[in-house]
């Protein structure tokens, strides 16, 4: 469903990702990790058309979509949620959620699965959703991507400075919409709170990949993929 090949990105002409290749299929979770500043976030980005210039070819449902205006790629349904959640502060929950209905015309249906998906929204829909607490925003980060309906999912360190509780009700989403099909590009920084979630492991060091596995491999011998993350 996606797939990405010798995908090379520049901010202002410096070189950030050089030479990314990897593929993801439909209802796998393939998980990006890195230490900080490796690439991970330019990597989303590059997908999502929201860096200055990319080289190499990306393709959705065997459609190119590099290339194409960031404004279009949503529409295709590809959900993103930035790190740092990115909500219209100002706004009402309710009024966040409608917002990413109207990205590809979607009603009242989608918006009631993705009420039922996070019932603590759904009492809170008048509340401004800049005084909803961190967890409570990162759940409407994740429920606005939702709105689209997405068959591709980009979540970039969605459980950030989340308490346990939280984390696992993210982690419960993110296997519930693998079961019904969705593809997931996680990108996370500690490893053993994805393991048990993921299919596919990647590791980005200084814009590059040093290590591809299936998440199998790495669940019977973690040591080489420990040695990547200076673990
Ligand atoms: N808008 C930008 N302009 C110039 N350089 C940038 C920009 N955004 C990121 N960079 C640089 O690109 C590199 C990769 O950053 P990126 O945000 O992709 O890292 P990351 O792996 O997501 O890190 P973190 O774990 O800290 O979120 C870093 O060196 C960063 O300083
Ligand atoms: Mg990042």
């Amino acid at each position: 469903m996606l797939a990405v090949k010798n995908l090379t990105s520049y901010y202002s002409n410096i070189k950030i990702l050089k030479d990314i290749s990897f593929s993801l299929e439909k209802g796998k979770v393939l998980c990006l990790l890195g230490r900080n500043g490796a690439g991970k976030t330019t990597t989303l980005k590059s997908l999502m058309g929201l860096v200055d210039k990319t080289e190499g070819l990306i393709s959705f449902n065997d459609e190119k979509i590099s290339g194409i205006s960031a404004h279009y790629i949503p529409k295709k349904g590809i959900g993103y949620v930035p790190q740092g959640r990115r909500l219209f502060s100002e706004l009402t929950v309710e009024e966040n959620l409608e917002i990413g209905l109207l990205t590809r015309g979607k009603g009242e249906i989608t918006k009631n699965n993705v009420l039922t998906m996070f019932p603590r929204l759904k009492e809170r829909l008048d509340q401004i959703s800049g005084t909803l607490s961190g967890g409570e925003q990162q759940m409407l980060a994740l429920a606005r991507a939702l709105c689209i309906e997405p068959s591709l999912l980009l979540l970039d360190e969605p459980t950030e400075g989340l308490q346990p509780s939280m984390i696992s009700l993210i982690r419960k989403s993110i296997l519930e919409l693998k079961k019904q099909g969705v593809a997931i590009l996680l990108v996370e920084q500690r490893v053993e709170a994805i393991l048990s979630i993921a299919d596919e492991i990647l590791v980005i060091e200084n814009g590059s990949i040093v290590f591809s596995a299936n998440a199998n491999e790495v669940q019977k011998d973690h040591k080489k993929l420990y040695s990547f993350l200076g673990v």
